[in-house]
């Protein structure tokens, strides 16, 4: 194999050896998946192969901003510690001279097949600029990956008249019993976002079969980044819109990720939406993919940062990482997200608080620190307002609050020590839920990490996931309410993960 590699990728593979060592340990994230060097966004190819994870990202390893992107690599056997491969794809041929864009992987006669979108960016003899972006192949063995020779595979000339042959990109794979199928994101001829599907018997010959869904300009323009699976009794589309508007407290990042529920028949590939709702509510959040698990898992990951209000710190030498893995249901009619449960193995150092009450600003001993999962049950509800600040100190704080009128979460993070004009707040609808004695309930399941905070509110019905950069030196967590709440409160700490 290491004949077929380039030398762009050698490049990238010999600089980033070095590099992904000079950036501290104490730096990174203590469980979230971060930018070996340079930029990171989507996650891409999340697959399993010879039974471990592998998960791909668009890199750009030269420098903390978007460029001509490459495909990242890392793998893990629990989805909590990752360990960084090299460099797999580099933009080397002339089909993807402008970049490998995001797509998927699945293992195929044992080998590991990555689908991705090539860019093509050139300008002519002539002065005319020619951009494509068109669908590609490469095979390989979990470490190095060969570009097949038929690439591409697929081109805009297959998709319906009037199709952008511009935006076409992000294809995502799955294997049903009669061969392979594909979404991929595409823009109609009402210049918004239609999701295509493709069909192969063999992987090499891919035929156009239908438009699954569309914008017609009602959620966003561009469609980016679709998946498409079975969810208990229902079929989710997920798609990543761009510049879309907000709608009461739903999709309010402009680049937004949602769900559409609804009925799939496999027989006509006819796919009836049913309900639209956003995948994350925090301020960091896009691009979503899932893979299903061996144990039947359907498991989603994305890409914790935002397009238009990128915080990364101007010292740090890599920018972007990825949400937690979380787990997904059908419960209720409603798609629940949960943290890995591969997590709860690396839980120490338990606290735990019952029936207590919340008068005003609060600490509470051994509750402190930025490593940390926080369950929170708010129990009796006699006051307005009921904060959680963390990332604490004299000088900076994060905080979620859930107010009892409006039933609605913010977040905010305005004190985190942002420097930026960037939004810093964020809202959320959230009604108690019947807890196990049929009395209301707010549950906060919060996780904090370095940089990130993830909120997964009654057990999993909507999360929120937003990030701050602010000095370590601020964990202090105080509760505080404006009123009187009951609480019960358990904390655990991930000694191990944190001292990596
Ligand atoms: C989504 C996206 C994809 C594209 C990739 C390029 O964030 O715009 O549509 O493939 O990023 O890096």
């Amino acid at each position: 194999m290491e004949k077929s590699i380039s030398p762009q990728l050698l490049k990238v593979r010999r600089m980033e050896k070095k590099q992904i060592h000079d950036i501290p340990k104490e730096e990174r994230p203590a469980y979230h998946m971060s930018s070996p060097t340079g930029w990171i966004n989507d996650p891409n190819g999340f697959s399993i192969f010879h039974g471990q994870y592998h998960l791909f990202f668009q890199y750009h390893p030269f420098s903390k901003k978007w460029g001509p992107m490459h495909w990242g690599h890392c793998t893990s056997r629990d989805l909590i510690q990752w360990e960084y491969l090299p460099c797999a794809l580099a933009p080397d041929e002339s089909y993807d001279e402008g970049g490998c864009y995001s797509g998927s992987a699945i293992e195929a006669d044992g080998e590991h097949v990555l689908i991705y979108t090539g860019v093509m960016d050139r300008y002519l003899d002539d002065g005319f600029h020619y951009y494509r972006q068109v669908q590609c192949m490469a095979k390989g063995d979990g470490l190095n990956y060969k570009k097949t020779r038929q690439n591409p595979v697929i081109t805009g000339e297959s998709t319906p008249r009037g199709s952008s042959l511009e935006d076409f990109r992000d294809p995502k794979i799955w294997k049903e019993e009669d061969g392979y199928y594909l979404v991929v994101g595409s823009r109609a001829r009402d210049g918004s976002g239609q999701i295509l599907m493709y069909y192969s018997e063999d992987l090499e010959q891919w035929n156009y079969v239908t438009v699954l869904d569309q914008s017609s300009n009602k959620y966003g323009r561009m469609w980016e980044c679709p998946d498409f699976f079975p969810l208990g009794s229902k079929q989710i589309l997920m798609v990543s819109p761009q510049d879309m508007r907000a709608y009461g407290l739903e999709f309010h990042n402009g680049n937004n990720s949602i769900f559409i529920c609804g009925q799939y028949d496999k027989k006509s590939h006819t796919f009836q939406r049913e309900k639209i709702t956003s995948v994350d509510y925090g301020l960091d959040f896009y691009a979503s993919q899932t893979l299903l698990a061996q144990d039947g898992r359907r498991i989603l990951i994305g890409w914790m940062q935002s397009w238009d209000a990128n915080i990364t710190p101007a010292s740090f030498q890599w920018s972007g990482m990825m949400t937690l893995p979380r787990e997904l249901t059908l419960e209720h009619g409603r798609i629940y997200q949960r943290p890995v449960r591969e997590l709860e193995q690396y839980r120490t150092d338990q606290v735990r608080y019952e029936d207590l009450t919340i008068l005003g600003p609060t600490t509470l001993d051994h509750i402190k620190g930025r490593v940390l999962e926080l369950l929170l049950e708010i129990t009796t509800f006699e006051f307005d307002h009921f904060r959680v600040r963390f990332a604490k100190n004299d000088e900076y704080e994060t905080f979620v609050q859930y107010s009892r009128k409006k039933e609605c979460l913010t977040i905010d993070r305005t004190h985190s020590g942002i420097d930026r004009d960037v939004v810093c707040r964020r809202k959320m609808e959230l009604a108690p839920m019947q807890g196990q004695n049929g009395a209301e309930v707010v549950k906060l399941r919060i996780l904090l990490d370095k940089y990130s905070v993830e909120v997964f509110a009654n057990d999993g019905e909507k999360v929120m996931s937003s990030l701050f950069y602010t000095p370590q030196e601020a964990d202090n967590i105080v509760l505080d309410c404006d009123g009187t709440a009951r609480i019960n409160l358990i904390k655990y700490s991930f000694g191990g993960l944190e001292q990596r």
